[in-house]
């Protein structure tokens, strides 16, 4: 495992986040559909060190969005325990944000306005308003304060929803596929990006994504779910120094190595 140490840092951070350290324990969850029980997470235990990227691949339905709503306090498991830094997580926090694949902006409100929602609701606004600009100046989007949602390309839409958790200083960023809605050149772009952030931030980030080199190319160590109830195939090391180039032999081993653990046979 690379450890943050050896992490090449741009700029280093003002003042660094410390990750939250994250226990997924035994974790069993079940939805009630129609008056049946419905299982969803079959036994799911993991950890995440403070400032670990780990990613989560797995089929289509198998209860990734669900374990990351678990992690973010939005839903309570039926079995098992989650925890940041040894407590129990019973609610949502600002310490912990989830990014969704469709941005979700605010079609009235201006980027800025956009970014600033979570210090409002929190009423940190103002004292803190510098750092919408600062998490504005992250992402890339300084100059763009002014304009609305409709005026931004698809890849900019996801860096301001990316601004808006970055403005709370998260200490565990939840990625569900964040981005796939994008091209696959701005996706390529914003992986790198999104690398960039967490060297930053030193924020711990658990990233679903159903793109296997994405997950490689960003992650420390992969996590693989069976198909529903999820529950854990493999938990890969991406024993890979950053930066990573897309080409490295280990990482086209890996990549195979995964998908054949996804099921998919040598004929791919
Ligand atoms: N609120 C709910 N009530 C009932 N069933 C639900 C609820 N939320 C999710 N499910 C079911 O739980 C299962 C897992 O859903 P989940 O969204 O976690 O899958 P996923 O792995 O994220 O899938 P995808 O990769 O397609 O996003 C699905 O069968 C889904 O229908
Ligand atoms: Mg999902």
């Amino acid at each position: 495992m690379v450890t943050s140490a050896s992490r090449i840092l741009a700029t280093p951070p003002a003042a660094p986040v410390e990750g939250i350290r994250l226990d997924v324990e035994d974790v069993s969850h079940a939805f009630q559909l129609e008056g049946q029980p419905l299982p969803v997470l079959n036994q799911v235990s993991f950890s995440a060190a403070p400032g670990e990227f780990v990613a989560l691949l797995g089929p289509s339905g198998c209860g990734k969005s669900t374990l990351l709503r678990l992690v973010a306090g939005l839903e309570h498991a039926t079995a098992g325990a989650v925890r940041a830094d040894d407590a129990p997580i019973r609610a949502p926090d600002p310490s912990r944000i989830l990014v969704f694949q469709d941005p979700t902006l605010y079609p009235w409100r201006t980027v800025e306005a956009n970014v600033a929602l979570g210090l409002e609701a929190r009423g940190l606004i103002k004292n803190q308003r510098h750092r919408v600009a600062e998490a504005l100046d992250l992402v890339g989007l300084t100059g763009f304060e002014s304009a609305y949602p409709r005026q931004l390309s698809g890849g900019m839409a996801q860096r301001v929803a990316l601004a808006r958790a970055l403005v709370n200083e998260p200490r565990l960023l939840l990625l569900d596929e964040p981005l796939g809605k994008l091209d696959s050149l701005t996706r390529i772009t914003m992986q790198g990006e999104l690398l960039k952030l967490w060297q930053q931030a030193r924020f711990t980030a658990l990233l679903v994504t159903h793109d296997v080199e994405e997950a490689l190319f960003l992650a420390e160590r992969v996590i693989v779910f069976s198909d529903r109830p999820a529950r854990i195939v493999a938990d890969v090391a991406v024993d890979v120094a950053y930066p990573r180039h897309r080409g490295d032999p280990r990482l086209a081993e890996l990549r195979h190595r995964i998908l054949h653990l996804l099921g998919l046979d040598e004929t791919w």
